[in-house]
């Protein structure tokens, strides 16, 4: 074990962890942001740059402090490690030109776009980025395209994570589409249309940060925090079958993946949960699912006071009590 002190707070960590997942042992605002790592994801991380962080201490051996921000997703904790997040005005300053230049090139239409409430972008831009844009160039254009039955691509607003090819390459059995080109002509695509068609693609959707990957079978149809997401399971050969079904009175509009803290799928479901079960009776629904208090999603859903939930929405009756859900209509 080895001792890292990430923003004064002193953390035991095991030799080889990522300064990213030294803080997050901790949680709350020393976790930096991040827009391209996925602890799910082999390989993920040092694409973005959302999440540098200021290294004042290298190690306990030699604690000269490292002469530039570093990446906290790809580089491991020293022993006696001293690093700086939001206690380092550098990298306060740096995070906002991070959110500038991602911007640069994504188009502000969070009023029409499907991701909007639970965008990874719009939420490190709320809590990093500048109030206005000093970019005066056309932005980079692209042709909304479909990729494959379930997925909608734009291009547009791609911030080239790199995560939905690691998707394509870690849980399916082929990947049909990747980055092309390089710089600033650098674009996702499935070069020659080939159809993204495999029982996991969805889940190239829900790693997506942005509104870039959107899915064919919900977009337009609701805003998410119409919706009220429960966490439901069903009996499936595929996968784990661990999913949140996203409900708008009795009606299921759509099926994700369950997102944890940071935004990360652990359990990745497959397509068949995904777009073949939209009957409540295919789920067991276990309960509300919880998110942060400052989530867009929560508006109106629900209140502090603990009270059981209308028996027709639960399978089991194990006298469980769940958050009041006043439901949508
Ligand atoms: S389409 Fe989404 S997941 Fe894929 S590289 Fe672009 S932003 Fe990342
Ligand atoms: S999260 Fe570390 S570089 Fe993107």
């Amino acid at each position: 074990m080895i001792k890292v002190t990430i923003d004064g707070i002193e953390i035991e960590v095991e030799d080889g962890t990522t300064i990213m997942n030294a803080a997050r042992k901790v949680g709350g605002k020393i976790v930096p942001p991040a827009m391209c790592y996925y602890s799910t994801l082999k390989g993920s991380g040092g694409k973005c740059r959302a999440c540098l962080v200021k290294v004042a201490q290298g190690s306990a051996k030699d604690p000269r402090p490292m002469p530039k921000l570093v990446a906290s997703c790809s580089t491991a904790a020293q022993d006696g490690m001293v690093v700086q997040n939001i206690t380092s005005q550098e990298v306060l300053d740096v995070r906002r030109g991070i959110v500038e230049m991602l911007l640069v090139n994504h188009p502000l239409d969070c009023p029409v776009c499907d991701q909007a409430g639970e965008c990874e972008l719009q939420n490190f831009a709320f809590d990093h980025g500048l109030q206005r844009t000093r970019s005066e160039f056309p932005r980079r254009e692209f042709d909304i395209i479909d990729i494959g039955p379930h997925i909608k691509l734009h291009m547009t607003r791609c911030i080239l994570c790199y995560r939905c090819t690691m998707v394509a390459d870690q849980l399916t059995d082929q990947r049909v589409h990747g980055v092309l080109w390089r710089g600033e002509k650098s674009e996702i695509s499935t070069y020659i249309q080939k159809a993204i068609e495999n029982d996991f693609s969805g889940n190239m959707i829900d790693v997506c940060p942005v509104g870039a990957l959107t899915d064919r079978h919900f977009r337009f149809r609701n805003r998410v925090w119409f919706l009220a997401p429960f966490d439901a399971h069903r009996h499936c050969t595929k996968c784990s079958g661990k999913a949140v079904v996203w409900l708008r009175g009795e009606e299921i509009y759509r099926v994700t993946g369950r997102k944890d803290e940071y935004g990360e799928v652990k359990d990745f479901i497959c397509n068949e949960c995904r777009w073949d079960h939209f009957s409540k009776t295919d789920w067991i629904i276990e309960g509300p699912r919880k998110f942060e208090g400052w989530s867009v999603i929560n508006a109106n859903k629900y209140d502090k006071e603990t009270v059981e939930l209308p028996e027709h929405l639960y399978s089991k009756l194990d006298n469980k009590k769940w958050e009041t859900f006043e439901g949508v209509t």
